[in-house]
């Protein structure tokens, strides 16, 4: 079974119990509501299920200062990315410290979650940008989101009352309390976690099954919340998770889950925050590669790597696997990276993202050295379909 402990030791559970439900929704329907779009309510999913423990609620004045200027909480928890509530601020003028707050989805309706309002406090958003995303250049899509919210946020505990429904693919949707238990039960004692936004291409076989030589288990943990626009989405990315699993992965050592987190686009810091939710839901390792949750030019390839070196082995828990750029050599005739193929850069593939959707696009496979035949057709399929949004 994983021993491993959550982030700062207890697994955070604000779930409010079925017994109560319906007296909490009672008192929440004499409270201000306050409006929350989808971003916030997988925020809200992730506090009240334990993903982001110790997270209990939205990020306080003190704790959301700590975070952006030294990657901790205010005591001393490390913590690389705010997660916050933003609120217009003639809104939160109407707020008082002490209250209770009822947050109901914008879209539907239904009321989420109960939050206790500790602190109300307005940001400069530059300085967050250029501490979190080490950029405010707009073209960022991080710093642009960043941008067009409210810079007044309003933090405090929260009690998840309702959960958002997955749209598709619901039987891949665990929480941090059953993954935890399924590992257990397989008998894993190490898990391996794997964080993507992209179809798993043979770079990410490659390195993903470099780590399962040393550990029981890969958690394949897909997030599927916002991404941008041009990523692929994330129903056709299942498809293609599953043919890739089926017939090219053990099923006796490899777990399908998907991890229901918007994509903030952070390098270095949302990589920190990914191995920390990766531990959360049991994992022991977790693979950071090249530029991992990079986008554009904006992080050195091994930045995401280098951060972890500003924490100790003990503060992160979870136990990183480094991985070089990896690609096919023709010489080798392999899956390779500069730690391994003596070759010249001339007999190494390279397909930019770009490339591979042109291909895609045209209804063309990518050679299998790149992807894995089977993946290159869900893909091709996925583009062609009305409902791909690009
Ligand atoms: S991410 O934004 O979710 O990090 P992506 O899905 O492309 O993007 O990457 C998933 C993981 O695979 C990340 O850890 C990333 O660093 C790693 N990775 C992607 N491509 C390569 C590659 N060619 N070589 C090594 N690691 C890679």
């Amino acid at each position: 079974m994983t021993t491993i402990l959550p982030h700062g030791g207890l697994l955070i559970n604000r779930l409010v119990p079925d017994a109560d439900k319906a007296i909490t929704l009672d008192q929440a329907a004499k409270l201000i509501q306050i409006r929350v779009n989808t971003w916030n309510i997988s925020d809200l999913d992730l506090i009240g299920v334990g993903a982001f423990s110790p997270l209990t609620g939205f990020l306080e004045e003190k704790d959301y200062a700590s975070v952006v200027e030294h990657m901790r909480l205010a005591d001393g928890t490390v913590w690389s990315i705010p997660i916050t509530l933003p609120v217009k601020p003639e809104l939160a003028a109407t707020l008082r410290i002490g209250e209770q707050i009822a947050l109901v989805g914008e879209e539907d309706n239904v009321v989420y979650a109960i939050m206790d309002v500790t602190s109300i406090y307005t940001v400069n958003q530059q300085n967050e940008a250029v501490k979190v995303f080490k950029t405010d250049d707009t073209a960022h899509p991080g710093v642009d989101k960043l941008y067009s919210r409210p810079s007044t946020n309003v933090g405090g505990p929260i009690q998840l009352l309702n959960r958002p429904k997955p749209k598709k693919f619901e039987e891949f949707y665990f929480d941090p309390s059953e993954t935890r238990r399924i590992f257990a039960e397989n008998g894993w004692k190490t898990v391996v976690g794997f964080q993507t936004r992209n179809p798993v291409h043979r770079a990410h076989e490659y390195i993903q099954k470099c780590a399962m030589e040393i550990v029981d288990a890969l958690f394949l943990n897909p997030l599927v919340g916002e991404t941008k626009s041009d990523d692929i989405s994330a129903d056709v990315r299942m498809k293609s998770y599953l043919v890739l699993l089926e017939n090219y992965y053990p099923k006796d050592r490899t777990f399908l889950g998907v991890y229901p987190a918007a994509m903030r686009y952070a390098g270095p810091r949302e990589a920190i925050l990914h191995a920390i939710v990766r531990r959360n839901y049991g994992c022991t390792h977790f693979i950071v590669g090249r530029d991992h949750a990079g986008v554009g030019d904006y992080y050195g390839t091994y930045e995401a790597q280098e951060i972890f070196s500003n924490f100790t082995s003990e503060e992160i828990g979870i136990t990183p696997l480094f991985f070089e750029h990896s690609f096919f050599c023709t010489k080798c005739g392999n899956m390779a990276s500069s730690k391994t193929c003596p070759h010249d850069k001339s007999a190494h593939m390279h397909l930019s993202g770009t490339k591979v959707r042109g291909l895609l696009r045209n209804g063309q496979c990518p050679p299998p050295e790149f992807t894995r035949p089977e993946v290159a057709q869900v893909l091709i399929e996925g583009l062609r379909d009305p409902e791909y949004q690009v």
